[in-house]
């Protein structure tokens, strides 16, 4: 009989999955008790689906989550404090109703800023003070580097940057590091973590953060990922560059898409997806948990973004992309809860 793959790295890192609440009951939970961990949320713990107004918080779905994880012994982590995307425009809108980033007089900006920061407080306040008892690791800011942006810190040109420059990382992880228990691991979470030279950017912020003193535990390395990128070697150093920070790594949205980017031409129907895409993403993956294995001692929990082939925000993707057609496969179990070679790949 398959062998369960928390079991399996027990002496390594734990083994994480992303649910929606609805996904508990289910055959999702059957696996999810037999196989991992630890768990996150994919969707309900965002700012806008726990502050979806001022002051209105709704606790309800991301506390089914909580309670199936304590139930089954389960460590939580938390997903996400502070985002660009998913939250709700309110924060950044000022007492008038404008939006704050079109401010021009100083004084007001100023005032403005202290505002957004004053929200930012309450939001990572509230939480943390309900959740502290159940959560291990919290991303307390997602993906604030951005390659892209045009200026010379890849800081992320999202409202939270625009209107009080890198404070709001700050205030992020002070206020976490204020309710939070003592012994929880605060993170900064992002994507191509491994890829120059956004790698590079992120390093370099964390490397003021922790010169600052600013309360930053560890990495989370997003980890989507495609069969041939990024390489091996890329994701080793960077795993390494941050443990020589002296922070911890955890691996939190892990998925293996069969596509490049864009995910184009992508297979239409699950069942037309070759046994032989299978083969080669198990190759993939065991390269890849041989690693992590290797770096155990730099890294505490690897989660994927999903459970099974039938539940991953890739399909959307691949959908996106091709003409609302298309489907993609991550996972290590297939879209009936099968056992795939890649889970053969990382138990063997
Ligand atoms: C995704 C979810 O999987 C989708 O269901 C949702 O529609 C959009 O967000 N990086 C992150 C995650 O940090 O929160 C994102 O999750 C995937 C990319």
């Amino acid at each position: 009989a398959p062998v369960e793959l928390d079991e399996r790295y027990k002496d390594s890192f734990d083994i994480g999955a992303a649910v929606e609440p609805h996904m508990l009951n289910g055959k999702d939970g059957q696996v999810l008790k037999r196989h991992f961990n630890s768990l996150v949320a994919e969707n309900v713990m965002k700012p806008i689906n726990i502050q979806p107004e001022e002051g209105k918080f709704t606790f309800k779905e991301a506390d089914k989550i909580v309670k199936f994880a304590k139930k089954n012994k389960m460590e939580l982590r938390f997903h996400t404090l502070i985002w660009h995307s998913q939250v709700p425009e309110w924060f950044f809108l000022d007492k008038e109703g404008n939006q704050m980033v079109d401010e021009t007089d100083p004084k007001q900006r100023e005032k403005n800023k202290q505002l957004l920061l004053k929200r930012l407080e309450t939001h990572v306040k509230t939480i943390v003070k309900r959740y502290k008892n159940d959560i291990t690791s919290w991303d307390v800011v997602n993906e604030v580097i951005d390659e892209y942006a045009g200026n010379d810190k890849g800081l992320r040109e999202s409202p939270w940057y625009q209107i009080t420059g890198t404070d709001y990382i700050k205030v992020a992880f002070e206020t976490a590091d204020k309710y939070a228990k003592k012994d929880a691991k605060l993170f900064i979470n992002d994507y191509n973590t491994e890829v120059e030279p956004k790698r590079t950017y992120l390093y370099n912020l964390v490397e003021e953060l922790v010169e600052d003193g600013v309360p930053i535990d560890g990495v989370g390395h997003q980890a989507h990922i495609q069969i041939g990128w990024p390489t091996l070697t890329e994701i080793e150093d960077s795993i390494n560059m941050f443990a020589d920070l002296g922070l911890d790594n955890q691996i939190t949205e892990l998925d293996v898409s069969l596509y490049g980017w864009p995910p184009r031409p992508a297979y239409p129907t699950y069942d037309a997806i070759p046994e032989s895409e299978f083969e080669r993403q198990a190759v993939r993956y065991d390269q890849l948990f041989e690693l992590y294995e290797k770096l155990d001692d730099k890294i505490s929990s690897v989660t994927f973004w999903g459970v099974a082939d039938n539940h991953t925000w890739l399909n959307d993707r691949a959908e996106e992309y091709n003409d609302g057609v298309g489907v993609d496969a991550p996972f290590v179990f297939d879209n009936e809860y099968n056992v795939k070679p890649s889970y053969w790949a990382i138990i063997d």
